[in-house]
């Protein structure tokens, strides 16, 4: 089962993903498995999420907002709301954002509250392979829709190592969803729910990203 069990609290109402409701352990963790990258590696999806000063941005599966905050950062005089299932993680998030752009919200990827056209920029890290892989693509659906024409998407995720003892270790600590997570179906995903200029690369330790462009943006 992994150390999963000690952050995870599923079944959740309102979603089949996954949900994180010990915000505490899931930071532990995270600073332990990142081996001090994890500021780096957030502020680098921060900026590569393409966020400028005034943006209206939306944090997917936010959890303790460890990304929401790199990017309330940037955001300035704009506005960041993080959204993610847990109220329990979310009140972590809160106590630790002193940032009043920054504001977390309840909410699922697969069927999002916001109006059409709404955000600038959607960012998640993370998140994806806490979802059934049938809600991926309704996920990816919403953060189309949400976003402007023109709007950027940021996706970052877990790349698994390559070789078999690694990956062992991986789901011997984490479980099957991230040892064997599939990005290399997060480009094609991504352009099949309709966004263009999708690129891709790798940030050490663990993440491949993605990022790409809502059609329709007028000059
Ligand atoms: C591994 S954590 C990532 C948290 C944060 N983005 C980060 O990088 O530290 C995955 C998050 O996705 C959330 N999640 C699970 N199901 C979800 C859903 N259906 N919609 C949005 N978020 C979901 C979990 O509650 C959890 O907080």
């Amino acid at each position: 089962m992994g150390l999963g069990h000690l952050m995870h609290s599923n079944p959740h109402p309102g979603t089949e993903g996954l949900t994180i409701d010990h915000g505490g352990s899931y930071d532990v963790f995270g600073a332990v498995f990142f081996g001090g990258r994890r500021n780096r590696t957030y502020r680098r999806l921060a900026a590569l999420s393409g966020a400028k000063p005034g943006d209206r941005i939306l944090d997917i599966g936010c959890g303790t907002g460890y990304l929401t905050r790199r990017l309330a950062e940037i955001a300035d005089s704009g506005s960041v709301v993080g959204l993610d299932p847990s109220a329990a993680v979310l009140e972590r998030a809160r106590k630790l954002t002193p940032a009043t752009n920054c504001t977390y919200t309840v909410g699922v990827a697969e069927s999002l509250s916001a109006a059409d056209d709404s955000f600038d920029v959607v960012a998640n890290c993370l998140m994806l392979h806490h979802l059934p892989e049938d809600l991926r693509p309704r996920a990816l659906a919403e953060m189309r829709r949400v976003l402007r024409p023109g709007g950027r998407l940021l996706i970052g995720e877990f790349r698994p190592p390559t070789n078999s003892v690694g990956r062992h270790l991986v789901e011997a600590i984490t479980g099957p969803a991230m040892a064997h997570n599939p990005i290399d179906l997060l480009e094609p995903m991504v352009s099949k729910a309709g966004f263009e200029g999708v690129n891709s690369g790798d940030l050490r330790p663990w993440i491949r990203y993605v990022t790409a462009v809502k059609p329709g943006a007028t000059a």
